[in-house]
């Protein structure tokens, strides 16, 4: 009996083990999916901004990744990235996101609440993602308190916004909009380089012009341009394929059918 009894005792936590592996597995598919989900609404009503919110995850994760920022932070990062616009598809906000002609006062104003406004469609996630309403909530805010929508001063913006604060404006800069063209690499290195201090935090504009960082982000600024990558994005709209460059930190594991698009 002595032996029999353990070796039921180790086959049912064995089995309790992979129960609860499993289910932790489902959690984190079934929380990629809502997030993968929620970008093909952003793609589906407004693909400018679902192309501009990828290019943003992948310029500020690569400046993450400089900042040693830990992997569960540069989940968070790659999270406020991804849905930093998330307000703009407000019915109220889509029109004037439409407009090619400059925006009048009124509309700036109404513009200015896209951050407030993506911080509310994304709060039903905040028990599981704290940072994501709060980090969405602050991407305008700027290091010398002079941003919106609260004035949040230096450490106090997180780090999240901080870092996607810069990514958002080099794509801002040096991807065609509808009301402002392109501009060179070197104007939203100048740009940046002016923002150090007022608009961005100082610590991450020396990473983010540096060299090697730099390098990093112009090849994925050319990658995201080259025809290579619009033709798979066409592919992908006929398919309905997941995205391309999403959560691709998700676990191994879990991660088969996602490719690494690690630069
Ligand atoms: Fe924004």
């Amino acid at each position: 009996m002595r032996d029999v009894v353990p070796i039921s005792v180790g086959a049912a936590a064995t089995g309790l083990i992979l129960r609860e592996h499993n289910m932790r597995s489902r959690a984190e598919r079934l929380s990629a999916a809502t997030m993968e989900t929620l970008l093909n609404t952003i793609d589906a009503n407004d693909a400018v901004t679902g192309d501009h919110v990828r290019r943003v995850a992948d310029y500020a994760l690569i400046l993450g990744e400089a900042a040693g920022l830990d992997e569960r932070t540069l989940h968070s990062v790659e999270r406020v990235a991804l849905f930093h616009d998330i307000g703009k598809l407000h019915g109220a906000l889509t029109d004037i996101f439409h407009e090619s002609s400059k925006l009048t006062p009124e509309e700036r104003r109404a513009v200015m609440t896209h951050p407030l406004r993506g911080a509310e469609v994304l709060a039903p996630l905040s028990a599981f993602y704290p940072e994501l309403a709060k980090g969405v909530a602050a991407h305008h805010e700027r290091w010398d308190g002079t941003g919106y929508p609260r004035g949040l001063k230096a450490t106090k913006i997180p780090l999240e916004a901080r870092v996607v604060s810069i990514a958002d404006s080099f794509d801002a800069i040096t991807h065609r909009r509808r009301y402002s063209h392109a501009r060179s690499l070197n104007a939203a290195v100048k740009a940046i380089s002016e923002g150090k201090g007022t608009q961005f935090d100082p610590d991450l504009v020396d990473l983010f012009l540096s060299r090697p960082v730099l390098a990093r982000i112009e090849r994925a600024m050319r990658r995201a341009n080259s025809p290579q990558r619009k033709s798979a994005k066409r592919r992908r709209g006929q398919k309905n394929a997941a995205p391309d460059i999403t959560f691709r930190w998700r676990p191994r594991s879990l991660g088969s059918q996602s490719r690494d698009r690690r630069p």
